[in-house]
């Protein structure tokens, strides 16, 4: 089922386990490049791409989740995710949608994918009744920085690390 009408060519749907794969590299390929930022902060693990399928694929068949596919001409582009989360008391963080990945292929970027998958993602949380959406971007990560600026999201926190130096 459509989730949104065809725009741009691009039609954005409800991901299925048949596009596992596809989301397992693109998403792979996000993790990557957090890797590239800081290697302390976040990991990656040889066969990424498995471990990132494999997490998407248990996710699909959770309730609280959502994972929604961009495709143009039969291919898929892009493809967005984030769950519903309860009141957490550590964050002070009430019951909210939490957007985890928001990915658009190289070769497409800058032509309107991520806003169309950022605003399904929206959708699909106002769906589930969930009163905010919240997300995290990595400190270096500026073109999503400014995506989400753009779709109205405002800076709350800034996440901060630090290695404990073993002796
Ligand atoms: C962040 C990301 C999802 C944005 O996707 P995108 O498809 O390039 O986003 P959009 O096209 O909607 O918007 C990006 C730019 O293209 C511009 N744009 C939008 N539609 C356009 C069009 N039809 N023609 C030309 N430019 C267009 C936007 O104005 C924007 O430009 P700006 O940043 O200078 O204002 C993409 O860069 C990406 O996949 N990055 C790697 C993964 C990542 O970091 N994800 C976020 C963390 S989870």
């Amino acid at each position: 089922m459509a989730i949104m009408p065809k725009m741009s060519n691009v039609t954005v749907r409800r991901a299925r386990i048949v596009d596992l794969p596809t989301l397992g590299r693109l998403g792979a390929s996000l993790a990557r490049a957090h890797h590239r930022w800081d290697p302390k902060r976040f990991f990656v693990v040889p066969k990424m791409h498995e471990g990132y399928a494999w997490w998407l694929g248990r996710e699909l068949k959770s309730r609280k989740a959502v994972v929604l596919t961009a495709e143009r001409a039969g291919r898929i582009v892009g493809y967005a995710y984030g769950r519903v989360e309860p009141r957490d008391w550590n964050a002070l963080r009430d019951e909210c949608g939490v957007a985890v990945d928001l990915i658009v292929s190289p070769r497409v970027r800058g032509q309107g994918v991520g806003r169309i998958l950022g605003q399904a993602l929206l959708a699909a949380f106002e769906k589930k009744g969930v009163p905010r959406v919240i997300l995290l971007a990595a400190t270096k990560n500026k073109d999503a920085q400014r995506l989400f600026h753009r779709m109205g999201f405002r800076p709350t926190v800034v996440e901060m690390a630090l290695e404990i130096r073993r002796r």
